[in-house]
């Protein structure tokens, strides 16, 4: 199952499954005035008409996600050229074409603002230009839920492939891992155990090559969601971006999707209910980002699957953790490819009848169960048996109740010490209660947390005004560090909020809830000292109010105001999105779906 593998003359030369979209641009009998009109400006660069005009010879499109401004995927400009060999040597004509760059750790005031907008723009383009198939270049975070979005939206066939993830960061002999370092050394500054400069020092040495985060963030958990889903040649997500083999695969995709082009197998052949369930098996066995849940549930939702997060608890929850890679484990993306990646994880599913639907059809033409089966683990230091995890039930829980409907927890990263903190009390092990720290979003916490008096051991601090329409993308600030008194101490304190957390983070906090705050969210009205109850038996999260002083407050002060949009986009974006349950979409994008199909050209 190598992408390698893929064999170029597999079907070329076969009659396409359905005419080639293309030929309605540069090879329409009945309109040659404009086919010609068509044709000649993609003549101009150097292109000849045999390219172009062949009864079968797909057009394919390179969506290409890296530049200057996205380092993360800038390995793409390279790889992009092996992807163009694939397509020609399997009869296809590439068209490589920019996209709107997404950087994770770049973009303000999040690049989580720029999954839609570059899903808009991605649409236009595989709608109305001519494209019969597109290779979605992804990598850093929100790439690949934007390029699988609008190909779900669209509908013509499509392969992702990841960038990969940079080598292994190390400290001496010690590994230093993509975000995670950041979180610790961030916490040794607030502690006045570094200075500045060993803390940005420290943050470098985890990003040693070309390539995006090389932990278990949202990058590599997207990735593996991709390949999980079907959408992307089995083992490939993993490949680090330097890697021999990551050029071959490359190549691998160019060959099989014009061939996929010529079978016409579309996303939505893919991208089934079955395979999100599978995704999500996946997400919890890797111990995958809590980003996860919000990306596919807006992939769900354009390519017309139900899913919520109750499908993630139902399907997920009781699976075990058995990547040992950070942030929930120990090792780097290097030790989990050479561990086997995705299809040895896959593997050990399948040997444990745990995967729900080994039948789901990928890209590679056949089943995820006929791709991976007794592909198992070559490091069982890395990825571990099924029967001896790292975590008996790692998924994440779906919490709700008068605090907010929906709000989720990842249990893979609830430590030692957070369980002795919390969730310790005898007579009731899984709950606890506190009184609140109310921040208005992430600049409020900058400014106050070493300044608020009232702050202890069992404080429950509460981030408003991070979701996606009061600071408009949703922040990744839910995982507050408490203030430096008490992280000396070594204790730690519980974070709920309607905003996201980063995928790299070790921190079980609550987040995503819906509501949010802006939007009418019990977040909004909540007042430091008010007692919040969260029991993870019970999947509840309550704020201990009445129902009349809950009314009383709703009267009281209003929602939570968010600030001023700074951009013309922000304004749109506020006025379109969607709940983080929702996945944060464009609302009334949803009801476009299979565009290529419905709408004709
Ligand atoms: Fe781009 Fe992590 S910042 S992948
Ligand atoms: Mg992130």
């Amino acid at each position: 199952t190598s992408p390698a593998e893929a064999d170029p003359n597999a079907t070329e030369g076969i009659e396409p499954a359905v005419p080639l979209r293309s030929k309605k641009w540069f090879n329409d009998p009945t309109d040659l005035g404009m086919s010609a009109l068509y044709t000649e400006r993609y003549l101009n660069q150097g292109l000849t008409v045999p390219e172009l005009s062949p009864k079968n010879r797909p057009i394919i499109g390179i969506a290409q996600t890296g530049s200057d401004l996205s380092p993360c995927n800038k390995y793409h400009v390279e790889l992009a050229k092996r992807v163009r060999d694939g397509i020609i040597a399997a009869g296809g004509t590439p068209l490589e074409f920019p996209c709107h760059p997404i950087q994770e750790t770049g973009k303000r005031p999040t690049a989580s603002l720029d999954r839609n907008l570059s899903y808009l723009s991605l649409v236009e383009v595989l709608f109305g230009y001519p494209l019969d198939g597109v290779v979605l270049l992804t990598g850093c975070d929100k790439t690949t839920p934007a390029l699988l979005m609008a190909a779900a939206t669209v509908n013509i066939p499509a392969i992702a492939m990841n960038v990969g993830p940079m080598l292994n960061g190390y400290s001496g002999q010690k590994l230093i891992g993509s975000g995670g370092v950041v979180w610790e050394s961030r916490a040794q500054l607030a502690a006045g155990e570094i200075t500045e400069a060993e803390f940005l020092h420290h943050v470098a040495l985890s990003a040693p090559s070309a390539g995006h985060c090389n932990t278990i963030g949202t990058a590599s958990t997207m990735n593996a969601m991709a390949e999980a889903l079907g959408m992307a040649l089995p083992g490939s997500a993993s490949i680090p971006a330097v890697y021999r083999e990551r050029g071959a695969c490359a190549y691998a995709t160019g060959l099989r999707i014009v061939q996929l082009v010529r079978e016409d197998v579309k996303p939505s052949d893919i991208m089934t209910k079955e395979a999100f369930e599978n995704a999500i098996a996946c997400c919890a066995a890797i111990g995958g980002s809590t980003n996860a849940p919000i990306h596919l549930n807006a992939i769900a939702k354009h390519v017309g699957v139900q899913l919520d997060c109750d499908d993630w608890e139902r399907v997920g929850y009781k699976l075990p953790l058995i990547l040992n890679v950070q942030p929930a484990g120990q090792w780097l993306c290097e030790e989990y490819h050479r561990a086997g990646g995705l299809p040895a994880i896959v593997a050990e599913l399948l040997e444990h009848d745990a995967l729900p639907h080994p039948s789901a059809l990928t890209v590679s033409g056949k089943s995820i169960g006929a791709n991976c089966r007794g592909d198992l683990s070559q490091d069982r230091r890395v990825i571990v048996p099924f029967d001896k995890p790292l975590m008996a039930e790692a998924g994440f829980l779906h919490l709700k109740g008068s605090l907010f409907n929906s709000g989720i927890m990842k249990t893979s990263v609830i430590s030692k010490a957070f369980r002795e903190q919390y969730l310790s009390n005898p007579n009731d092990p899984m709950a606890f209660e506190g009184p609140v720290a109310v921040f208005d979003g992430p600049e409020d916490y900058h400014h106050r947390i070493e300044k608020s008096p009232n702050i202890g051991p069992g404080t429950i601090l509460i981030m408003r005004g991070a979701g996606p329409v009061g600071y408009p993308g949703a922040a990744e600030v839910v995982n507050m560090i408490p203030p430096g008194e008490l992280i000396k101490k070594g204790i730690e304190l519980p974070c709920i909020g309607d905003g996201r957390q980063s995928g790299t983070s070790g921190s079980p906090s609550i987040l995503n809830a819906s509501p949010e705050a802006a939007t009418g969210g019990m977040l909004g009205y909540l007042k430091d000292g008010d007692r919040v109850r969260i029991d993870l038996l019970k999947r509840t999260a309550d704020v201990l109010l009445s129902e009349s002083e809950i009314e009383e407050r709703k009267n009281e002060v209003g929602s939570y105001q968010f600030p001023k949009s700074q951009t013309p986009w922000q304004e749109i974006y506020r006025g379109s999105v969607s709940e983080l349950s929702e996945g944060m979409v464009i609302k009334s994008a949803v009801k476009y779906q299979r565009l290529a199909q419905t709408q004709g050209i």
